[in-house]
């Protein structure tokens, strides 16, 4: 009998994260300060102390509290999966695994960093929080973190998202935030933006400026970010150190491709970093790496390796990234949470180095492909964790035309109860593809910030 799933206790889940700084071959380069353009070491006064340190760090393990370890334990950890069921189907001597990590309490993986933040900005006593989201599953995992803390939330939610699911909003308001749709009335850069185009649909680039200006407004307030920046990689990698732990000492293997979908790097790049410390110390040279994005919104596919401004209005410090322009506003596909103009700094480095790859995929075929893996495995799938999805098959038929029996880890970062809009559009026919907006990423490419030589 072979095993269909891999389960670890409790008592066996991390008790630290692991930072990727501590092994770069190559420093991150430092931030650059939003006003002055240089160099600067000092991260804005938006998060709490403990969090800039972690965003700097070089140490390789960093403790997690006993707090948020009790608060994981709610969830994780998570089942790592053998997808039997869709190898089949897809005739494919290429073994399937898959870390589902839909079964938190918000449906995502976006509660490892919501806990940890919410626990840090309590012990500071922050009261506020201020956040953006896109799809709304970082808004919910911030909601239900802030809730168990007793601190306020307000979330400004991507326009487009906010129309197509009513529920996720719901969701934060059941766990006690308030919930905006983003362009707002509420701030002076969606009050300007709403002025320009009272049509826009948003973008995590707009929401990312209304939460940051809301929160530097008042001295009781910090803000929040759900992806890219270093800290919220290090929290998802509690993810990856359980996966590692089941695949070598449960499972009896290790995988030679790891896949996973990325809009600003957080899921995939807390599946993937245990595993890329093997690629960075040369034990496994030939691991693959594949970062999986829109065709509407290539990021690392087709942007530039530029410095750039986090947000549209230019508040956040400027990192050194592949972006499409922070002033891009992607394409309105479902996948909310890939809608991103830039990505992880620790991702497009390792990019750089040759560590780690990239692909883009249409919105069309993510959607065959997750409704592939529902048919097979069960479980319907997060519009963003469908792109993952059609890579993880199109490298398992890879496998069925050479005949090569590899070993291929998904990230699969999350359910899709959530967005059912988007299934019914594509299972009625309604859903279209988006091509790379290429004129758009051009115009946007022109406001990229002049950073002077370090
Ligand atoms: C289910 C799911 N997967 C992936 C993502 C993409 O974000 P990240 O790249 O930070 O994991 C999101 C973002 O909202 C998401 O909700």
């Amino acid at each position: 009998m072979e095993r269909s799933k891999f389960i670890l206790d409790e008592k066996d889940m991390p008790t630290a994260w692991y930072n990727v700084q501590a092994d770069l071959p190559e420093p991150l380069p430092p931030l650059r300060h939003p006003g002055t353009k240089e160099p600067t070491r000092l991260p804005p006064p938006l998060f709490p102390e403990a969090i800039n340190e972690q965003e700097f760090s070089t140490e390789r393990w960093i403790d997690i509290p006993e707090e948020v370890q009790a608060i994981y334990r709610t969830w994780r950890p998570t089942i790592l999966h053998r997808a039997h069921r869709l190898e089949k189907a897809l005739d494919t001597p290429a073994k399937i695994f898959f870390k589902y990590e839909g079964t938190s309490q918000a449906g995502s993986h976006k509660p490892n960093t919501a806990v940890a933040q919410a626990y840090y900005n309590k012990k500071e006593g922050i009261k506020r929080i201020t956040t953006e989201t896109g799809a709304g599953q970082w808004g919910s995992a911030l909601a239900m973190g802030c809730a168990f803390f007793g601190i306020e939330l307000k979330v400004y939610m991507v326009k487009v998202s906010y129309n197509q699911k009513p529920y996720r909003r719901n969701l934060m308001e059941t766990w006690g935030a308030q919930c905006v749709p983003s362009p707002s009335p509420d701030t002076e850069v969606g009050r300007r933006i709403l002025a320009e185009d009272p049509d826009s649909t948003g973008s995590l680039g707009i929401a990312i400026s209304e939460a940051i200006e809301d929160a530097f407004a008042r001295d009781d307030t910090k803000y929040s970010i759900g992806s890219v920046v270093n800290h919220v990689l290090l929290h998802q990698t509690v993810n990856g150190l359980e996966t590692k732990k089941m695949m070598m000492e449960q499972a009896d293997a290790y995988p030679d491709i790891i896949v996973g979908c990325v809009g600003g790097g957080s899921n995939f790049a807390g599946l993937f970093l245990p595993f890329v410390k093997d690629k960075l110390d040369g034990t496994k040279p030939d691991l693959r790496i594949i970062n999986v994005e829109p065709t509407s919104c290539p990021t690392i596919t087709k942007g530039v390796y530029a410095w750039d401004y986090g947000d549209v209005a230019g508040m956040a410090p400027i990192v050194l990234m592949h972006t499409l322009g922070h002033t891009f506003v992607p394409p309105p596909v479902h996948a909310g949470g890939l809608r991103y103009h830039g990505m992880a700094p620790i991702i497009c480095h390792l990019h750089k180095l040759g560590f780690v790859e990239a692909r883009a995929v249409n919105q069309l075929a993510t959607f065959e492909a997750g409704v592939q893996f529902a048919r097979t495995e069960g479980i319907v799938s997060a519009p963003e964790t469908n792109h993952a999805i059609r890579v993880t098959i199109d490298e398992a038929l890879k496998c069925k035309e050479s005949g090569e029996s590899k070993t291929i880890l998904l990230a699969h970062s999350g359910h899709g109860h959530f967005d059912m809009a988007a299934y019914d559009a594509y299972l009625s026919g309604k859903l279209v593809d988006y091509e790379y907006p290429e004129e758009k990423v051009k115009e946007a490419l022109k406001h990229l910030p002049e950073v002077p030589s370090a």
